[in-house]
């Protein structure tokens, strides 16, 4: 290739007093950029599509989960943040055992599927009390006595407790036909 560009007129450009070439990309850059649309696809398809590794979150779903449970049997449902809350209702048989305490303690004011009754519709996304994981949390350990929700921390444990709201929190965005929304949109 020349030196002096003005041999190539109408291959460059002058802008500013910069000149431009139009060369060919260099072969290293190419390959970084091919490289990486082929292990983007690899990658695509390795974690998305055939599910044959878990993604980053999910990991992290599943060592919360693992590390909630570990609380949980050491009787310290108490000390769960919201992190753990929330791994513990994507957590299939934590979102079980909780549906059994729900139907027998709470079923008879909030519906069978938490459509509501007396008490609100946990299933949609509007929340007199806050529908954050610690705030549903502190909802059913405190209760609203005076507006007829009793507390349960102290009948169920902390462990149940926790369960329970972990089964409130994974029915959030159900939208089960039934009491019409009440409080905030979240
Ligand atoms: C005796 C009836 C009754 C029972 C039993 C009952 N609740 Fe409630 N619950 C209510 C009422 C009424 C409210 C609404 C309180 C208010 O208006 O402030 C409520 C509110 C709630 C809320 C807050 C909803 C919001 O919109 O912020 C949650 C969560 C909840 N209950 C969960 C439970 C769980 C879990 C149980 C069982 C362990 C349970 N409740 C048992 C009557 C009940």
């Amino acid at each position: 290739m020349s030196a002096d560009p003005s041999e190539h007129q109408g291959e460059h450009h002058v802008y500013d007093d910069i000149v431009e070439h139009d060369n060919p990309l260099p072969l290293w850059w190419l390959i970084t950029l091919y490289g990486a649309i082929l292990f983007s696809a690899g990658y695509y398809f390795h974690f998305h599509v055939f599910k044959t590794a878990m993604t980053p979150a999910d990991e992290l779903a599943a060592e919360n989960t693992e590390a909630a449970k570990a609380l949980l049997a050491q009787g310290k449902g108490a000390e769960l943040g919201p992190d753990a809350l929330l791994a513990m209702a994507q957590d299939e048989k934590t979102v079980k055992e909780g549906q059994t305490t729900f139907q027998q303690m709470c079923a008879s004011c909030h519906g069978d599927q938490g459509e509501g009754k007396i008490g609100p519709n946990l299933t949609d996304k509007h929340w007199i009390h806050g529908g954050k994981p610690e705030s549903v949390y502190k909802t059913v350990s405190k209760g609203a006595p005076e507006k007829g929700m009793p507390a349960w921390e102290s009948s169920l444990g902390p462990r149940k407790t926790q369960v329970v709201t972990a089964y409130v929190l994974s029915l959030k965005g159900k939208n089960v036909a039934g009491k019409a929304p009440q409080g905030q949109e979240e």
